[in-house]
């Protein structure tokens, strides 16, 4: 069968196609729906655009195969590149850049730079434990985008941000910085959400402003390449500091110092919005269901303690616990793959050169492979299962092949590290329960909430 024939939502217009389906604010989640509804493969037609859905987790697993299926920049991939064109993120793989500057960055995230980074990211920990002792009453969404971007800032480039506390730390000029930079992130992603037609008047109409934030952020991370050019810091054990003086092994040089600023964007950007929406979605059932975190405290943490590189390793409910947050509310809801010859999926012909959405948030809620209770949050499954590629079950949150996600053991140590210290320390409560709201930029993100986080010792 071709890919005309799989099954659309209903009530297509002639021409316009299926434009009654979009939900613009939460495009993922409608999909989701619909692959509940019209099965594990679907098409969206959009004027003449049509978008293959594989929500299943079965047919999602076969695109796995890296024979068969390759990566694709489309999407929010193909907006992102208007503002970083080379990052690890948006370039092309054919770019040699991309595979010098990976070759470069992966030893910055090995066990051993975890290590390194750990004392930044537990200096972080304390701000924020030491900002909830004197307000209980937390927003979280805002303080999960200062943690994340502190982290990246402190462990990634050496550079505070004084964004929790330490504000005089932090190089001049940062505030502007991190409003400018999330303005350009905000428009980007919302962007991304848009019909063909709104596309490019929203880019008339927001680009003055957008290229000020754009030309300013890109100013301001010059200024931190250049200070550690001149102070003799350059080699300083970071990600910065292997930018600035690595040599790519396979090819002998050094990345070009226009290249190591899109590098740069690349790590605040890809860092933080995504781990923020998987610490949102933890403290949420954390504080929702505080039985979870008083078994977790019993089990695995005793008192309140700094923990060191090697407890946070240990600390495997936690890690299961963010396993279970990645497969029900996945950040990046879903990834492009394109085949690279013919293929038959779900007994449709896909050509070669086409591309499917891989739509983790549906198929990594498949009841065929994760049970009749898929729909549930109960992270005791992680605890005992190992994954294989030839179990049934779908799991892709970080994406998948050369691809997928250089950062995921940084944002693994840093949740792992940022839950254990506030479980320690804190019993986490909300004054009256809610139900948990995504809303979708590029990643899949709570809607902002309130927390209530009462020291142990008081609770
Ligand atoms: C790529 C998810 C945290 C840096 C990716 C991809 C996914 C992903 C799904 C592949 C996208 C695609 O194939 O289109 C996540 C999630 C995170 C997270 C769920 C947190 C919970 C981080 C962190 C960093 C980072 C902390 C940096 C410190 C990157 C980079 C790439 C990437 C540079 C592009 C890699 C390449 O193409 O070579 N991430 N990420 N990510 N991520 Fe992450």
């Amino acid at each position: 069968k071709t890919l005309s024939e799989l099954p659309h939502p209903s009530g297509r217009v002639p021409l316009l196609g299926d434009v009654r389906s979009v939900d613009r604010r939460r495009p993922t989640q409608h999909e989701a729906q619909l692959a509940r509804e019209l099965g594990p493969i679907f098409q969206r037609l959009l004027l003449r655009d049509r978008l293959v859905v594989v929500g299943g987790a079965e047919l999602a697993k076969e695109t796995l195969n890296e024979q068969a299926w390759g990566r694709v920049l489309v999407g929010p991939l193909a907006k992102l590149r208007e503002i970083v064109t080379s990052g690890l993120f948006t370039a092309r793989t054919s770019d040699p850049l991309w595979g010098q500057a990976r070759r470069i960055l992966t030893p910055g995230f090995s066990q051993a730079s975890m290590r390194s980074y750990h004392r930044a990211m537990q200096t972080v920990a304390d701000d924020l434990a030491i900002k909830w002792e004197k307000n209980p009453d937390v927003d979280v969404h805002g303080d999960m985008t200062a943690a994340t971007l502190e982290i990246i800032g402190r462990a990634g480039f050496s550079t505070p941000m004084g964004l929790l506390g330490d504000h005089e730390a932090a190089p001049e000029g940062t505030d502007e910085f991190v409003a400018a930079l999330s303005r350009v992130l905000a428009w980007a992603s919302e962007s991304t959400n848009d019909l063909p037609i709104v596309g490019p008047l929203r880019a008339a109409f927001a680009a003055p402003g957008i290229r000020r934030d754009v030309n300013y952020v890109r100013g301001f991370v010059d200024s931190i390449i250049e200070r550690r050019q001149k102070d003799g810091s350059a080699q300083n054990n970071d990600l910065l500091g292997l930018m600035l003086t690595t040599r790519d092994p396979e090819t002998g040089q050094l990345l070009p110092v226009d290249n190591v600023r899109d590098q740069v964007l690349t790590f605040l950007a890809a860092g933080h919005e995504t781990t923020a929406a998987l610490l949102e979605v933890a403290l949420y059932h954390l504080a929702t269901d505080p039985r979870i975190g008083d078994l977790i405290v019993a089990e695995e943490l005793s008192g309140n303690r700094v923990l060191d590189y090697d407890e946070v390793v240990r600390l495997r409910r936690i890690r299961a616990l963010i396993n279970e947050c990645l497969r029900l509310y996945p950040p990046a809801p879903g990834f492009f793959r394109i085949a690279r010859s013919d293929q038959e999926l779900g007994g449709y012909l896909v050509p070669a050169g086409r591309a499917v959405f891989v739509l983790s948030l549906a198929a990594q809620r498949d009841p065929a492979a994760w049970g009749s209770d898929a729909g549930e949050f109960r992270a005791d499954r992680f605890l005992n299962t190992r994954l294989t590629a030839s179990s049934p079950e779908f799991f892709a949150p970080w994406g998948t092949g050369p691809r997928s996600c250089i950062g995921r053991q940084f944002a693994i140590h840093e949740t792992t590290l940022l839950i254990g210290s506030v479980l320690s320390q804190f019993r986490l409560t909300v004054n009256k329960p809610f139900e948990l709201r995504l809303r979708e930029r590029a990643t899949l993100r709570p809607e902002p909430f309130r927390i209530v986080a009462t020291p142990r010792g008081r609770a």
